[in-house]
């Protein structure tokens, strides 16, 4: 989206479109282009006037653009909603910021969950871009918010699981463990079949464990040093013959978290992503770990009109073949997987913890690129205090 921003802005201010003795064919028309553009983009003035609207503007605000040259913001939504203070820091540090998961709600307006980027238009001082996505367009935030109901029923499930399969189970494999010394070799085989099978049942369940609601311990996490335990792990074991790049920002602050849960997340990521580049066809397999620093992420507080920031960013990339189509829309439920051996527990599991941490998952993913990225809370003063 931030490329969009990019773009909307340049066309807006004529900037970066031709060089001088540049002879390449004169672009179209920057208003048609934006007009033409499927998400709805808009021009603020310093006073909140609607100076620009595209057409996907005047039908997600459901008013046209001649109506809205008469309105301010304020006419629109009510003062107390964050977008206004979104747009007041915009003004302020001349950035752009993401907010996701807005309620623009008002006797005219009926939008919830939200994602909106506002951008300061250099040309135009005070004057503010907004580009919307409503929930549907926000696709990976949909997605994780609604795993989290997905992975609350598997901790449901996994609770009765751990209580009325695991008993009998260490029951089951013990007699088949008896029965193979005191049996012929041809039911021998049968009886190391059943144990190894109970082992199988017993990994399923104990991995399912992991979804449990307990409460979790946090502290200061050196990121870095969670990514670089993964790697060893990796290297000396599935992802031996994988070429890794790192790219830190080694200036990060420490994140707010779970460092054995930060290790599952990662783990299952890279192990996904190894999983994707040892497939046929990919050539030079390669994952890459990178982080950031990255201003302006912030999510809702589940009740409550806080926002959350999320300025670090941790992102597992490889260049395998890409998430398959059809399990695209379902990727962080439960047993949901392509794999033959697969138990489709892996991203579930990974939204549920950065869900726990108040964090966000992103995934982006075409053939020979994906990319999953994590959005974390660095540790504030408040955390620092406990
Ligand atoms: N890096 C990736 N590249 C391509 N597909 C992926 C990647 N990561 C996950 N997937 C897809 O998502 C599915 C679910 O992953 P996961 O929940 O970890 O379960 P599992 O690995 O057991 O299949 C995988 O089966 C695969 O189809
Ligand atoms: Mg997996």
């Amino acid at each position: 989206m931030s490329a969009v921003v990019a773009r909307a802005s340049r066309l807006l201010t004529g900037r970066g479109t031709r060089g001088a003795g540049d002879l390449t064919p004169k672009p179209p028309d920057a208003a048609a282009i934006l007009g033409a553009m499927p998400v709805p983009v808009m021009v603020l003035d310093m006073e909140n006037r609607f100076r620009h609207v595209n057409n996907a503007a005047e039908q997600f605000l459901g008013i046209s653009a001649a109506g809205l040259a008469q309105l301010r913001l304020e006419d629109l939504l009510p003062l107390d909603n964050p977008l206004f203070r979104m747009i007041e820091q915009v003004r302020d540090t001349e950035a752009t910021i993401s907010d996701h998961d807005l309620n623009l709600e008002s006797p005219r307006l009926h939008k919830r969950g939200i994602t909106v980027q506002g951008s300061p238009l250099p040309e135009e001082p005070g004057s503010v871009l907004l580009v919307m996505q409503d929930a549907s367009a926000a696709r990976a935030l949909d997605r994780q918010l609604a795993f989290r109901g997905a992975a609350r029923s598997v901790s449901g499930m996994a609770a009765i699981l751990a209580h009325e399969v695991k008993n009998p189970l260490s029951g089951i494999r013990g007699a088949a463990q008896l029965l193979e010394s005191s049996v012929g070799p041809a039911d021998r085989e049968l009886a190391e079949l059943i144990r190894d099978e109970a082992d199988r049942i017993r990994d399923l369940v104990d991995r399912m464990e992991a979804f449990g609601e307990k409460p979790i311990a946090r502290t200061a996490i050196n990121i870095h040093r969670v990514l670089e335990h993964v790697r060893k792990l990796a290297q000396s074991g599935f992802a031996a013959h994988i070429r890794f790049q790192e790219m830190y920002d080694p200036s990060l602050p420490p994140v707010w978290a779970n460092r054995d849960q930060l290790v599952q997340v990662v783990l299952n990521l890279v192990k996904n992503a190894a999983e994707a580049v040892t497939q046929d066809g990919v050539h030079h397999p390669e994952i890459i770990l990178s982080t950031g620093f990255q201003h302006g992420m912030r999510v809702a507080i589940p009740g409550s009109s806080e926002r959350l920031d999320l300025p670090l960013f941790v992102a597992v990339r490889d260049n395998g073949p890409g998430i398959p189509e059809d399990i695209r829309p379902h990727l962080f439920e439960p047993f949901v997987t392509s794999k033959s051996t697969g138990s489709g527990l892996g991203l579930s599991l990974v939204a549920k913890i950065i869900g726990d941490h108040g964090g966000l998952i992103e995934v982006d993913s075409r053939p020979g690129r994906t990319e999953f990225r994590l959005h974390l809370p660095v540790v504030t003063e408040r955390d620092a205090d406990q």
